[in-house]
């Protein structure tokens, strides 16, 4: 086996059809397009695979507002960036936003903490996309579509012109942005991610932790699909610590029927409306659902993570983005994982990659 070193995709014999050499080592790709982003640019690949990828690593933000803020607040605590760079059209609040974090600065590990502009894209692990409108009370996240397109119309292209090894979008409606900034890039797949159902699944295993009375970190359950209205939970898949949740309903004894299970899911899917609602936007869970998915790269977990991607013949779905669990490591993406779903639960992922294809068309790409 040997790794395209653009994709990381691992490949064996009969896959190597692509190669080249490069300053005496021979390296082999996936195909013509990985080939051709490793010659443009050798040093930017080779990078992150063969140096200390734990020495400097650079995290930007863009878009400053109540996510990127609090993100950037959740990622100088955990410690795991050398360098945060806070980016946004508002530079006022981007500076207000850097004094304040960099006030806390001697009660964390160290970093450093500040105000960029597109060109601090340069070097970075990672560009988290955060910019763009929020969902206003009653406004469903494909309702901001045509105004965070244009958005990512003007920013993506500035970002890639620099390089940065790897774009995480956030700004909604996630999926279509994840999408559209891949169509807006020479960028391979594994290398745009969207944050998908990460959050919508913690809420998920939140919620089941409470009604089972267990630590979710002991419940594995997954949202798959849009980040929004027509995302699915896959009930065939929950586990409770290694058992089954129908094995688990009759241990616990307590009376679990359809209507608990659908009351459930919909706490999942209307929370954004019920904190928006309340609050008039939700940061702190998706502030540390973004550390969750920078940390599996920056320290290269292999992490089981539903962010959002594009399939390619996934029960039938191609040419969308959408979350579906995938293994995520330094090399963003390194492998999509096609879980077994029911009947039931693959024609609901079907009707919201159907939602999102509808959506897309609309949009001028
Ligand atoms: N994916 C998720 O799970 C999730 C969760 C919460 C919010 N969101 C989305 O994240 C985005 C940000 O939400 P928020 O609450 O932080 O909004 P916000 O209004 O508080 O902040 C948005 C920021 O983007 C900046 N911005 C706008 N256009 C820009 C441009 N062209 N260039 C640079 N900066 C620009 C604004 O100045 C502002 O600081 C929204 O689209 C929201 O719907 C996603």
């Amino acid at each position: 086996m040997v790794k395209d070193p653009v994709c990381g995709m691992e490949l064996n014999e009969a896959q190597v059809k692509h190669q080249l050499q490069y300053m005496g080592n021979s390296y082999y790709f996936c195909a013509p397009g990985c080939k051709a982003l490793f010659e443009k640019d050798p040093e930017k690949y080779l990078k992150p695979m063969e140096g200390d990828f734990m020495g400097e690593r650079k995290v930007a933000i863009v878009g400053a507002g109540q996510v990127g803020a609090t993100f950037a607040f959740a990622l100088m605590i955990s410690g795991l960036a050398t360098n945060i760079v806070l980016i946004d059209q508002d530079s006022e609040r981007a500076e207000g936003h850097v004094m304040d974090l960099n006030h806390g600065l001697s009660f964390v590990q160290p970093s450093r903490v500040y105000v960029g502009d597109y060109s601090d894209c340069r070097d970075a692990n990672i560009v988290v996309v955060a910019a763009g409108a929020g969902q206003k009370a009653g406004e469903t996240r494909l309702d901001l579509v045509r105004k965070n397109t244009d958005v990512f119309k003007d920013i993506i292209p500035r970002i890639v012109r620099y390089n940065p090894m790897t774009l995480l979008i956030v700004s909604n409606p996630v999926d279509v942005l994840t999408y559209v900034a891949l169509k807006f890039s020479e960028y391979p797949m594994n290398r745009i991610i969207g944050s998908g159902t990460v959050l919508d699944t913690a809420r998920f295993r939140y919620l089941l932790s409470r009604h089972c009375e267990v630590d979710p970190r002991n419940v594995h359950a997954y949202i798959i699909g849009e980040h929004g209205d027509s995302e699915v939970p896959v009930w065939s898949k929950v586990s409770i610590g290694g058992v089954s949740f129908d094995q688990y309903c009759s241990i616990c004894g307590k009376r679990c029927p359809e209507d608990v299970r659908q009351a459930t899911f919909d706490q999942v899917r209307n929370a954004a409306y019920e904190i928006i609602k309340r609050k008039g936007a939700t940061n702190f869970a998706i502030g540390l659902a973004l550390v969750r998915i920078v940390g599996s790269i920056l320290r290269d977990e292999n992490s089981v993570l539903t962010v959002s991607t594009l399939v390619d013949s996934y029960y039938d779905i191609s040419d969308v983005c959408l979350s579906v669990p995938v293994i995520l490591n330094r090399n963003g993406i390194s492998r999509i994982l096609k879980i077994g779903l029911n009947e039931s639960e693959v024609k609901k992922l079907q009707a919201s990659a159907s939602v999102l294809k509808t959506v897309i068309k609309t949009i001028q790409i």
